[in-house]
Protein backbone atom coordinates (compact mmCIF):
# COMPACT_ATOMS: atom_id res chain seq x y z
CA UNK A 1 0.00 0.00 0.00
CA UNK A 2 2.61 2.27 -0.72
CA UNK A 3 4.56 3.81 -3.43
CA UNK A 4 7.62 2.51 -1.29
CA UNK A 5 9.07 -0.91 -3.13
CA UNK A 6 10.41 -2.45 0.38
CA UNK A 7 7.13 -2.44 1.41
CA UNK A 8 5.81 -4.70 -1.01
CA UNK A 9 8.77 -6.43 -0.72
CA UNK A 10 8.41 -6.90 2.73
CA UNK A 11 12.18 -6.21 3.27
CA UNK A 12 13.33 -4.64 7.01
CA UNK A 13 12.47 -1.00 7.41
CA UNK A 14 15.09 1.36 7.05
CA UNK A 15 17.18 2.45 9.77
CA UNK A 16 15.74 4.78 12.47
CA UNK A 17 15.23 5.77 16.48
CA UNK A 18 11.97 5.26 17.75
CA UNK A 19 11.30 7.47 20.76
CA UNK A 20 8.45 6.76 23.31
CA UNK A 21 7.13 9.45 25.31
CA UNK A 22 5.22 7.83 28.32
CA UNK A 23 7.34 5.07 28.11
CA UNK A 24 6.36 3.47 31.49
CA UNK A 25 2.69 3.09 30.43
CA UNK A 26 0.93 0.16 29.74
CA UNK A 27 0.69 0.81 26.03
CA UNK A 28 4.94 0.22 25.85
CA UNK A 29 5.00 -2.73 27.85
CA UNK A 30 1.56 -4.58 26.24
CA UNK A 31 1.86 -3.22 22.65
CA UNK A 32 4.36 -1.64 21.27
CA UNK A 33 7.90 -3.92 22.53
CA UNK A 34 6.03 -7.33 22.04
CA UNK A 35 5.31 -5.82 18.38
CA UNK A 36 8.83 -4.77 18.09
CA UNK A 37 9.96 -8.01 19.26
CA UNK A 38 7.69 -9.91 16.52
CA UNK A 39 8.51 -7.28 13.64
CA UNK A 40 12.39 -8.26 14.75
CA UNK A 41 11.61 -11.91 14.70
CA UNK A 42 9.93 -11.89 11.13
CA UNK A 43 12.95 -10.07 10.41
CA UNK A 44 11.30 -6.96 9.23
CA UNK A 45 12.93 -4.65 11.62
CA UNK A 46 16.43 -2.92 10.91
CA UNK A 47 19.31 -4.35 12.85
CA UNK A 48 20.17 0.32 12.74
CA UNK A 49 16.90 0.25 14.90
CA UNK A 50 17.25 2.05 18.58
CA UNK A 51 14.39 2.37 21.18
CA UNK A 52 14.75 5.23 23.51
CA UNK A 53 11.92 6.00 26.38
CA UNK A 54 10.94 8.80 27.88
CA UNK A 55 8.80 9.92 31.15
CA UNK A 56 9.10 10.85 34.66
CA UNK A 57 9.69 7.94 36.08
CA UNK A 58 12.29 6.96 38.65
CA UNK A 59 13.81 4.82 36.05
CA UNK A 60 17.59 4.60 33.61
CA UNK A 61 18.53 2.61 31.02
CA UNK A 62 19.34 -0.41 32.97
CA UNK A 63 16.39 -0.44 35.00
CA UNK A 64 13.81 0.42 31.80
CA UNK A 65 15.79 -2.38 30.54
CA UNK A 66 14.69 -5.06 33.07
CA UNK A 67 11.27 -4.01 33.89
CA UNK A 68 10.39 -4.51 29.81
CA UNK A 69 12.35 -7.71 30.11
CA UNK A 70 10.18 -8.38 33.79
CA UNK A 71 6.76 -7.60 31.83
CA UNK A 72 7.51 -9.71 28.55
CA UNK A 73 6.39 -12.98 28.94
CA UNK A 74 3.09 -11.89 29.97
CA UNK A 75 2.72 -9.93 26.75
CA UNK A 76 4.98 -11.45 24.32
CA UNK A 77 4.44 -13.87 21.73
CA UNK A 78 5.00 -17.80 23.51
CA UNK A 79 8.08 -18.58 23.13
CA UNK A 80 10.12 -15.86 23.28
CA UNK A 81 13.37 -15.78 21.43
CA UNK A 82 15.42 -14.95 23.85
CA UNK A 83 18.11 -14.45 21.73
CA UNK A 84 16.18 -11.70 19.90
CA UNK A 85 14.86 -10.15 23.05
CA UNK A 86 18.56 -9.45 24.31
CA UNK A 87 19.70 -8.40 20.49
CA UNK A 88 16.52 -5.32 21.24
CA UNK A 89 17.35 -4.86 24.90
CA UNK A 90 20.72 -3.55 23.99
CA UNK A 91 19.13 -1.34 21.95
CA UNK A 92 17.05 0.31 24.20
CA UNK A 93 17.67 3.49 26.30
CA UNK A 94 15.60 5.76 29.03
CA UNK A 95 15.59 9.37 29.50
CA UNK A 96 14.47 10.71 32.66
CA UNK A 97 12.16 14.16 32.21
CA UNK A 98 8.53 15.99 32.77
CA UNK A 99 6.94 16.47 29.28
CA UNK A 100 6.41 20.29 29.76
CA UNK A 101 10.79 20.60 30.89
CA UNK A 102 12.16 22.67 27.89
CA UNK A 103 15.40 21.68 29.48
CA UNK A 104 14.72 17.45 29.45
CA UNK A 105 14.10 17.90 25.79
CA UNK A 106 18.03 18.50 25.16
CA UNK A 107 19.21 15.50 27.32
CA UNK A 108 16.67 13.36 24.83
CA UNK A 109 18.09 15.36 22.02
CA UNK A 110 21.39 14.22 23.03
CA UNK A 111 20.33 10.45 24.06
CA UNK A 112 19.10 9.97 20.59
CA UNK A 113 22.12 11.41 19.06
CA UNK A 114 23.90 8.99 21.13
CA UNK A 115 21.59 5.80 20.07
CA UNK A 116 22.32 7.03 16.18
CA UNK A 117 25.71 6.91 16.65
CA UNK A 118 25.95 3.55 18.45
CA UNK A 119 23.64 1.65 16.21
CA UNK A 120 23.75 3.68 12.42
CA UNK A 121 20.49 5.12 12.25
CA UNK A 122 21.45 7.26 9.72
CA UNK A 123 19.66 9.93 11.32
CA UNK A 124 15.85 8.68 11.10
CA UNK A 125 13.62 9.23 13.89
CA UNK A 126 9.97 8.90 14.89
CA UNK A 127 8.26 9.91 18.31
CA UNK A 128 5.57 7.70 19.24
CA UNK A 129 3.64 9.62 21.57
CA UNK A 130 1.91 7.41 24.44
CA UNK A 131 0.91 10.07 26.61
CA UNK A 132 -2.61 12.06 27.73
CA UNK A 133 -3.88 13.94 24.80
CA UNK A 134 -3.22 17.63 26.69
CA UNK A 135 0.79 16.65 25.92
CA UNK A 136 0.53 16.34 22.52
CA UNK A 137 0.56 19.90 21.45
CA UNK A 138 3.29 20.75 24.26
CA UNK A 139 5.47 17.78 23.59
CA UNK A 140 5.63 18.34 19.52
CA UNK A 141 6.05 22.15 20.44
CA UNK A 142 9.03 21.67 22.60
CA UNK A 143 10.76 19.32 20.46
CA UNK A 144 10.17 21.89 17.41
CA UNK A 145 12.45 24.21 20.12
CA UNK A 146 15.42 21.77 20.24
CA UNK A 147 14.66 21.02 16.35
CA UNK A 148 13.80 17.45 16.78
CA UNK A 149 11.14 17.75 13.65
CA UNK A 150 13.39 19.04 11.48
CA UNK A 151 13.60 16.71 8.26
CA UNK A 152 17.51 17.46 7.18
CA UNK A 153 19.68 15.69 4.36
CA UNK A 154 17.03 13.26 3.40
CA UNK A 155 16.79 11.84 7.37
CA UNK A 156 13.47 11.81 8.22
CA UNK A 157 11.15 12.49 11.13
CA UNK A 158 7.69 11.89 12.19
CA UNK A 159 5.43 11.67 14.89
CA UNK A 160 2.77 8.83 15.90
CA UNK A 161 -0.21 10.43 18.00
CA UNK A 162 -2.37 7.78 19.77
CA UNK A 163 -6.36 8.90 20.21
CA UNK A 164 -8.20 10.27 21.21
CA UNK A 165 -7.40 13.21 18.68
CA UNK A 166 -9.70 16.06 19.89
CA UNK A 167 -12.84 15.57 22.47
CA UNK A 168 -15.09 17.50 19.84
CA UNK A 169 -14.66 19.11 16.16
CA UNK A 170 -13.14 22.51 17.90
CA UNK A 171 -10.63 20.56 19.18
CA UNK A 172 -9.57 18.70 17.01
CA UNK A 173 -9.33 21.35 14.64
CA UNK A 174 -7.39 23.13 17.26
CA UNK A 175 -4.96 20.15 17.85
CA UNK A 176 -4.38 20.14 14.06
CA UNK A 177 -3.48 23.58 13.84
CA UNK A 178 -1.28 23.15 17.41
CA UNK A 179 0.45 20.41 15.52
CA UNK A 180 1.00 22.29 12.43
CA UNK A 181 2.80 24.98 13.51
CA UNK A 182 5.71 22.72 13.91
CA UNK A 183 5.14 19.92 11.72
CA UNK A 184 3.85 19.15 8.10
CA UNK A 185 0.94 16.89 7.75
CA UNK A 186 3.23 14.08 6.06
CA UNK A 187 4.96 13.96 9.17
CA UNK A 188 1.96 13.10 11.56
CA UNK A 189 0.84 10.07 11.57
CA UNK A 190 -2.59 9.30 13.68
CA UNK A 191 -3.13 5.91 14.82
CA UNK A 192 -6.17 4.26 15.06
CA UNK A 193 -5.40 0.47 16.46
CA UNK A 194 -8.01 -0.44 14.66
CA UNK A 195 -6.55 -0.12 11.75
CA UNK A 196 -4.04 -2.76 12.44
CA UNK A 197 -6.09 -5.67 12.76
CA UNK A 198 -6.09 -8.05 9.83
CA UNK A 199 -9.79 -8.17 9.22
CA UNK A 200 -10.27 -4.56 8.94
CA UNK A 201 -7.41 -4.32 6.28
CA UNK A 202 -8.83 -7.27 4.82
CA UNK A 203 -12.32 -5.28 4.14
CA UNK A 204 -10.49 -3.41 1.12
CA UNK A 205 -8.88 -6.90 -0.45
CA UNK A 206 -11.92 -8.19 -0.01
CA UNK A 207 -13.69 -5.81 -1.58
CA UNK A 208 -11.30 -4.33 -4.59
CA UNK A 209 -9.41 -7.93 -5.23
CA UNK A 210 -12.84 -10.01 -5.95
CA UNK A 211 -14.88 -9.13 -9.11
CA UNK A 212 -17.88 -10.97 -7.98
CA UNK A 213 -18.33 -8.58 -5.01
CA UNK A 214 -18.28 -5.28 -6.30
CA UNK A 215 -21.26 -5.15 -8.77
CA UNK A 216 -23.24 -6.21 -5.86
CA UNK A 217 -21.94 -3.76 -3.39
CA UNK A 218 -24.64 -0.93 -4.06
CA UNK A 219 -28.05 0.33 -3.19
CA UNK A 220 -29.33 -2.03 -5.62
CA UNK A 221 -28.68 -4.84 -3.60
CA UNK A 222 -27.75 -3.85 -0.40
CA UNK A 223 -30.43 -2.95 2.40
CA UNK A 224 -28.66 -2.33 5.24
CA UNK A 225 -25.50 -2.07 6.36
CA UNK A 226 -24.58 -2.95 10.49
CA UNK A 227 -21.30 -2.02 12.23
CA UNK A 228 -21.08 -3.72 15.87
CA UNK A 229 -18.46 -3.32 18.55
CA UNK A 230 -19.71 -4.97 21.50
CA UNK A 231 -17.46 -5.26 24.67
CA UNK A 232 -18.17 -7.39 27.70
CA UNK A 233 -15.60 -5.34 29.71
CA UNK A 234 -16.77 -2.40 31.65
CA UNK A 235 -14.87 0.70 31.71
CA UNK A 236 -12.07 -0.73 33.63
CA UNK A 237 -9.14 1.19 35.56
CA UNK A 238 -9.91 4.16 33.19
CA UNK A 239 -13.00 5.75 34.57
CA UNK A 240 -11.95 9.03 34.88
CA UNK A 241 -11.24 9.20 31.33
CA UNK A 242 -14.17 8.09 30.43
CA UNK A 243 -16.30 10.25 32.28
CA UNK A 244 -15.01 13.10 29.69
CA UNK A 245 -15.39 10.72 26.79
CA UNK A 246 -18.52 8.60 26.74
CA UNK A 247 -19.11 5.51 23.57
CA UNK A 248 -20.05 7.96 21.47
CA UNK A 249 -16.28 9.96 21.67
CA UNK A 250 -14.42 6.74 22.54
CA UNK A 251 -15.37 4.89 19.73
CA UNK A 252 -17.54 6.09 16.76
CA UNK A 253 -15.53 9.16 14.92
CA UNK A 254 -12.27 6.57 15.08
CA UNK A 255 -12.75 3.21 15.34
CA UNK A 256 -16.05 2.83 13.69
CA UNK A 257 -15.60 5.08 11.20
CA UNK A 258 -13.03 3.34 9.76
CA UNK A 259 -14.88 0.27 9.04
CA UNK A 260 -17.67 2.42 8.11
CA UNK A 261 -15.36 4.12 5.26
CA UNK A 262 -13.58 0.67 4.52
CA UNK A 263 -17.07 -0.60 3.56
CA UNK A 264 -18.30 2.35 1.91
CA UNK A 265 -15.54 3.80 0.36
CA UNK A 266 -15.43 3.85 -4.00
CA UNK A 267 -12.72 2.16 -5.27
CA UNK A 268 -9.17 4.10 -4.90
CA UNK A 269 -7.30 4.24 -8.24
CA UNK A 270 -3.94 2.74 -6.68
CA UNK A 271 -2.90 1.98 -3.09
CA UNK A 272 -1.05 5.39 -2.67
CA UNK A 273 -2.18 6.47 0.74
CA UNK A 274 -3.87 9.58 -0.07
CA UNK A 275 -5.46 8.23 -3.48
CA UNK A 276 -6.97 5.50 -0.31
CA UNK A 277 -7.45 8.14 2.17
CA UNK A 278 -9.23 10.70 -0.18
CA UNK A 279 -11.91 7.80 -0.41
CA UNK A 280 -12.30 7.24 2.42
CA UNK A 281 -12.77 11.27 3.61
CA UNK A 282 -15.49 11.44 0.63
CA UNK A 283 -17.65 8.93 2.80
CA UNK A 284 -17.78 10.88 5.73
CA UNK A 285 -18.35 13.94 3.73
CA UNK A 286 -21.21 12.42 2.22
CA UNK A 287 -22.94 11.06 5.69
CA UNK A 288 -26.46 13.09 5.85
CA UNK A 289 -26.21 15.57 8.22
CA UNK A 290 -28.22 14.95 11.39
CA UNK A 291 -31.01 17.90 12.58
CA UNK A 292 -31.95 17.80 16.06
CA UNK A 293 -34.93 16.06 15.44
CA UNK A 294 -32.95 12.86 14.06
CA UNK A 295 -30.43 13.03 17.22
CA UNK A 296 -33.57 12.55 19.20
CA UNK A 297 -34.91 9.59 17.17
CA UNK A 298 -32.29 7.93 15.49
CA UNK A 299 -29.24 7.73 17.79
CA UNK A 300 -29.49 6.31 21.37
CA UNK A 301 -27.72 6.65 23.94
CA UNK A 302 -27.10 4.02 26.92
CA UNK A 303 -25.74 3.49 30.31
CA UNK A 304 -24.95 -0.32 31.68
CA UNK A 305 -26.99 -0.96 35.56
CA UNK A 306 -25.62 -3.75 37.15
CA UNK A 307 -26.16 -7.35 35.60
CA UNK A 308 -24.90 -10.36 34.81
CA UNK A 309 -21.81 -10.92 32.15
CA UNK A 310 -20.33 -13.98 31.22
CA UNK A 311 -22.06 -15.60 34.08
CA UNK A 312 -20.43 -13.39 36.33
CA UNK A 313 -22.86 -10.69 38.66
CA UNK A 314 -21.12 -7.04 37.72
CA UNK A 315 -22.07 -3.93 38.85
CA UNK A 316 -23.13 -0.68 37.19
CA UNK A 317 -21.81 1.64 35.33
CA UNK A 318 -22.17 4.49 38.16
CA UNK A 319 -20.45 2.09 40.67
CA UNK A 320 -17.37 1.90 38.98
CA UNK A 321 -13.69 3.69 40.67
CA UNK A 322 -13.40 7.24 39.40
CA UNK A 323 -17.13 7.26 38.10
CA UNK A 324 -19.88 9.64 39.72
CA UNK A 325 -22.96 8.48 41.13
CA UNK A 326 -24.97 10.25 38.72
CA UNK A 327 -23.42 9.99 35.59
CA UNK A 328 -25.05 10.93 32.95
CA UNK A 329 -22.21 9.30 30.84
CA UNK A 330 -22.91 6.78 28.06
CA UNK A 331 -21.64 3.96 27.51
CA UNK A 332 -23.76 2.50 24.90
CA UNK A 333 -24.43 4.29 21.30
CA UNK A 334 -26.75 3.10 18.25
CA UNK A 335 -27.04 5.44 15.51
CA UNK A 336 -28.90 5.26 12.35
CA UNK A 337 -26.63 7.40 9.15
CA UNK A 338 -27.43 7.59 5.66
CA UNK A 339 -24.73 7.86 3.27
CA UNK A 340 -25.81 10.53 0.42
CA UNK A 341 -24.06 9.40 -2.86
CA UNK A 342 -24.83 7.40 -5.83
CA UNK A 343 -23.67 4.04 -4.40
CA UNK A 344 -25.44 4.21 -0.80
CA UNK A 345 -28.53 6.41 -1.40
CA UNK A 346 -31.57 4.93 1.02
CA UNK A 347 -29.30 2.32 2.41
CA UNK A 348 -29.38 2.75 6.17
CA UNK A 349 -25.62 2.44 8.05
CA UNK A 350 -26.68 1.06 11.48
CA UNK A 351 -23.89 1.66 14.07
CA UNK A 352 -23.70 0.43 17.98
CA UNK A 353 -21.21 0.11 20.40
CA UNK A 354 -21.00 -0.54 23.80
CA UNK A 355 -18.99 -1.78 27.27
CA UNK A 356 -20.53 -4.82 29.22
CA UNK A 357 -22.87 -6.04 26.53
CA UNK A 358 -23.66 -9.79 26.25
CA UNK A 359 -20.51 -10.57 23.89
CA UNK A 360 -17.27 -9.56 22.57
CA UNK A 361 -17.48 -9.07 19.27
CA UNK A 362 -16.91 -6.60 16.13
CA UNK A 363 -18.72 -7.03 12.84
CA UNK A 364 -19.95 -5.56 9.63
CA UNK A 365 -23.21 -7.17 8.69
CA UNK A 366 -23.75 -6.73 4.85
CA UNK A 367 -27.77 -7.54 4.44
CA UNK A 368 -28.56 -8.34 0.71
CA UNK A 369 -32.00 -7.25 -0.14
CA UNK A 370 -34.66 -10.00 -0.86
CA UNK A 371 -35.59 -11.52 -4.41
CA UNK A 372 -38.17 -9.58 -6.35
CA UNK A 373 -40.61 -11.85 -5.55
CA UNK A 374 -41.31 -14.69 -3.11
CA UNK A 375 -41.39 -17.51 -5.48
CA UNK A 376 -43.08 -19.53 -2.56
CA UNK A 377 -46.04 -17.35 -1.84
CA UNK A 378 -49.15 -19.26 -1.07
CA UNK A 379 -47.27 -22.15 0.62
CA UNK A 380 -46.11 -22.56 4.46
CA UNK A 381 -42.78 -20.22 3.93
CA UNK A 382 -43.35 -16.84 5.20
CA UNK A 383 -40.12 -15.59 5.23
CA UNK A 384 -37.54 -16.73 2.62
CA UNK A 385 -34.50 -15.71 4.67
CA UNK A 386 -32.00 -12.84 1.96
CA UNK A 387 -28.40 -13.26 1.61
CA UNK A 388 -26.43 -11.83 4.52
CA UNK A 389 -22.50 -11.41 4.35
CA UNK A 390 -20.71 -10.98 7.96
CA UNK A 391 -17.40 -9.67 8.12
CA UNK A 392 -15.85 -10.92 11.53
CA UNK A 393 -12.93 -8.68 12.95
CA UNK A 394 -12.88 -10.06 16.06
CA UNK A 395 -12.59 -11.92 18.26
CA UNK A 396 -13.26 -14.32 15.23
CA UNK A 397 -11.39 -13.05 12.24
CA UNK A 398 -13.18 -14.75 9.11
CA UNK A 399 -16.09 -14.03 6.83
CA UNK A 400 -19.38 -15.68 6.27
CA UNK A 401 -21.62 -15.61 3.94
CA UNK A 402 -25.17 -17.10 4.04
CA UNK A 403 -27.76 -18.33 1.68
CA UNK A 404 -30.93 -20.34 1.10
CA UNK A 405 -30.95 -24.08 0.31
CA UNK A 406 -33.26 -27.01 -0.14
CA UNK A 407 -33.22 -29.02 2.97
CA UNK A 408 -32.51 -32.47 1.54
CA UNK A 409 -35.67 -34.88 1.63
CA UNK A 410 -39.26 -35.23 0.09
CA UNK A 411 -41.03 -32.45 1.35
CA UNK A 412 -39.64 -28.95 0.42
CA UNK A 413 -38.04 -27.42 3.38
CA UNK A 414 -35.92 -24.39 3.06
CA UNK A 415 -32.78 -23.87 5.19
CA UNK A 416 -30.18 -20.70 5.44
CA UNK A 417 -26.56 -22.24 5.14
CA UNK A 418 -22.89 -20.32 5.84
CA UNK A 419 -20.37 -20.71 3.74
CA UNK A 420 -17.20 -19.82 6.61
CA UNK A 421 -13.97 -18.82 6.06
CA UNK A 422 -12.26 -18.69 9.16
CA UNK A 423 -8.29 -16.84 9.29
CA UNK A 424 -7.16 -18.69 11.90
CA UNK A 425 -7.72 -22.24 10.55
CA UNK A 426 -6.94 -21.16 7.25
CA UNK A 427 -3.80 -19.40 7.66
CA UNK A 428 -3.17 -20.72 10.77
CA UNK A 429 -1.45 -17.15 11.23
CA UNK A 430 -0.23 -16.74 15.31
CA UNK A 431 -2.22 -13.34 16.34
CA UNK A 432 0.24 -10.36 16.53
CA UNK A 433 -0.53 -7.16 18.75
CA UNK A 434 -2.21 -5.32 15.98
CA UNK A 435 0.70 -2.86 16.33
CA UNK A 436 3.23 -4.57 13.94
CA UNK A 437 2.45 -3.41 10.35
CA UNK A 438 1.12 0.29 11.74
CA UNK A 439 4.77 -0.17 13.62
CA UNK A 440 6.42 -0.70 10.40
CA UNK A 441 4.31 1.56 8.28
CA UNK A 442 5.45 4.07 9.81
CA UNK A 443 8.50 3.56 9.58
CA UNK A 444 8.43 2.90 5.69
CA UNK A 445 6.45 6.45 5.35
CA UNK A 446 3.16 4.49 4.38
CA UNK A 447 0.48 6.61 5.82
CA UNK A 448 -2.56 4.83 4.10
CA UNK A 449 -3.77 3.32 7.49
CA UNK A 450 -3.23 6.28 9.15
CA UNK A 451 -6.18 9.55 10.33
CA UNK A 452 -5.37 12.79 8.11
CA UNK A 453 -6.17 16.12 9.50
CA UNK A 454 -9.57 16.32 7.44
CA UNK A 455 -10.80 12.89 7.98
CA UNK A 456 -10.42 13.51 11.62
CA UNK A 457 -12.31 16.77 11.25
CA UNK A 458 -14.72 15.26 8.95
CA UNK A 459 -15.31 12.44 11.43
CA UNK A 460 -15.67 14.95 14.27
CA UNK A 461 -18.26 17.04 11.98
CA UNK A 462 -20.76 14.40 11.38
CA UNK A 463 -20.86 13.67 15.37
CA UNK A 464 -20.86 16.64 16.43
CA UNK A 465 -24.34 17.45 16.10
CA UNK A 466 -25.45 14.50 18.20
CA UNK A 467 -22.71 15.65 20.66
CA UNK A 468 -24.93 19.24 20.70
CA UNK A 469 -28.36 17.69 21.31
CA UNK A 470 -27.28 15.23 24.44
CA UNK A 471 -25.59 17.43 26.04
CA UNK A 472 -28.12 20.07 25.66
CA UNK A 473 -30.95 17.30 27.20
CA UNK A 474 -29.14 15.16 29.33
CA UNK A 475 -30.81 11.72 29.62
CA UNK A 476 -33.86 10.91 32.29
CA UNK A 477 -33.84 7.09 32.53
CA UNK A 478 -29.85 5.89 33.24
CA UNK A 479 -28.76 3.24 33.92
CA UNK A 480 -31.01 1.67 30.80
CA UNK A 481 -29.73 -1.56 29.93
CA UNK A 482 -28.35 -4.09 32.31
CA UNK A 483 -24.87 -5.45 31.70
CA UNK A 484 -24.67 -8.80 29.95
CA UNK A 485 -27.94 -7.35 27.51
CA UNK A 486 -27.46 -6.48 24.25
CA UNK A 487 -28.07 -2.73 25.20
CA UNK A 488 -31.55 -0.42 25.56
CA UNK A 489 -34.74 -1.67 23.81
CA UNK A 490 -34.44 1.96 21.80
CA UNK A 491 -31.31 0.09 19.96
CA UNK A 492 -33.75 -2.61 19.17
CA UNK A 493 -36.71 -0.34 18.43
CA UNK A 494 -34.37 1.89 16.12
CA UNK A 495 -34.10 -1.28 13.13
CA UNK A 496 -37.60 -2.71 14.26
CA UNK A 497 -39.60 0.49 13.13
CA UNK A 498 -37.45 0.54 9.82
CA UNK A 499 -38.94 -3.72 9.43
CA UNK A 500 -35.61 -4.88 10.62
CA UNK A 501 -33.54 -6.06 13.33
CA UNK A 502 -30.04 -6.26 14.52
CA UNK A 503 -28.19 -9.81 13.75
CA UNK A 504 -28.44 -12.22 16.75
CA UNK A 505 -24.70 -12.21 17.47
CA UNK A 506 -23.67 -15.77 18.91
CA UNK A 507 -27.57 -17.13 18.61
CA UNK A 508 -27.33 -17.23 15.39
CA UNK A 509 -23.86 -18.35 14.49
CA UNK A 510 -24.63 -20.99 17.07
CA UNK A 511 -27.67 -21.87 14.57
CA UNK A 512 -26.53 -21.35 10.87
CA UNK A 513 -22.59 -21.82 11.14
CA UNK A 514 -21.81 -24.68 9.16
CA UNK A 515 -24.87 -26.63 9.01
CA UNK A 516 -28.39 -26.27 8.28
CA UNK A 517 -31.02 -24.87 10.88
CA UNK A 518 -33.64 -26.98 12.08
CA UNK A 519 -37.14 -26.00 10.76
CA UNK A 520 -38.37 -23.46 12.71
CA UNK A 521 -35.28 -22.76 14.98
CA UNK A 522 -35.29 -18.82 15.15
CA UNK A 523 -36.97 -18.98 11.54
CA UNK A 524 -34.15 -20.09 9.65
CA UNK A 525 -36.05 -22.73 7.82
CA UNK A 526 -39.59 -23.55 6.74
CA UNK A 527 -41.34 -26.23 5.13
CA UNK A 528 -43.11 -25.76 2.15
CA UNK A 529 -46.00 -28.39 1.40
C1 LIG B 1 -10.08 1.98 22.65
C2 LIG B 1 -11.14 2.53 23.54
O1 LIG B 1 -9.71 2.92 21.69
O2 LIG B 1 -10.57 0.82 22.01
C3 LIG B 1 -11.56 1.49 24.57
O3 LIG B 1 -10.66 3.69 24.20
C4 LIG B 1 -11.97 0.23 23.87
O4 LIG B 1 -12.60 1.99 25.39
C5 LIG B 1 -10.93 -0.23 22.89
O5 LIG B 1 -12.17 -0.76 24.86
C6 LIG B 1 -11.42 -1.39 22.06
O6 LIG B 1 -10.37 -1.91 21.31
P1 LIG B 1 -10.27 -3.45 21.01
O7 LIG B 1 -9.09 -3.60 20.13
O8 LIG B 1 -10.14 -4.15 22.34
O9 LIG B 1 -11.55 -3.80 20.33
Amino acid sequence: MSTNHDHYENAPAGPCVMVIFGSSGDLTKRKLIPALLNLAQEAVLSNHFAIVGFASNNLDTVSFRETLGEELPKFARDPIDLKMWDSLKQRIYFVKGDFLDAEAYKRLAQQIEAADKAHNCGGNKFFYLAVAPRFFAPIVDRLGGVGLTKEEEGHWTRVIVEKPFGHDLESARQLNTDLKKTLNEKQIYRIDHYLGKETVQNVMVFRFTNNIIEPLWNRHYVDHVQITASETVGVEHRGGFYETAGALRDMVPNHLFQLLTMTAMEPPISFDADEVRNKQAEVLHAIQPVSPEEVLTCMVRGQYGEGVVEGERVGGYRNEPDVSHNSNTETFVALKLQIDNWRWAGVPFYLRTGKRLAMRATEIVIQFRRTPFVLFRHTAVKNVETNRLVIHIQPDEGISLSFGAKVPGAVMRLGLVNMDFDYKSYFGLEHGTGYERLLRDCMVGDATLFQRADMVEAGWSVIQPILDVWHALPPRDFPNYAAGSWGPLEAEELLERDGREWRRIGEEDLDVRGRIAAPGVSGKASTVV
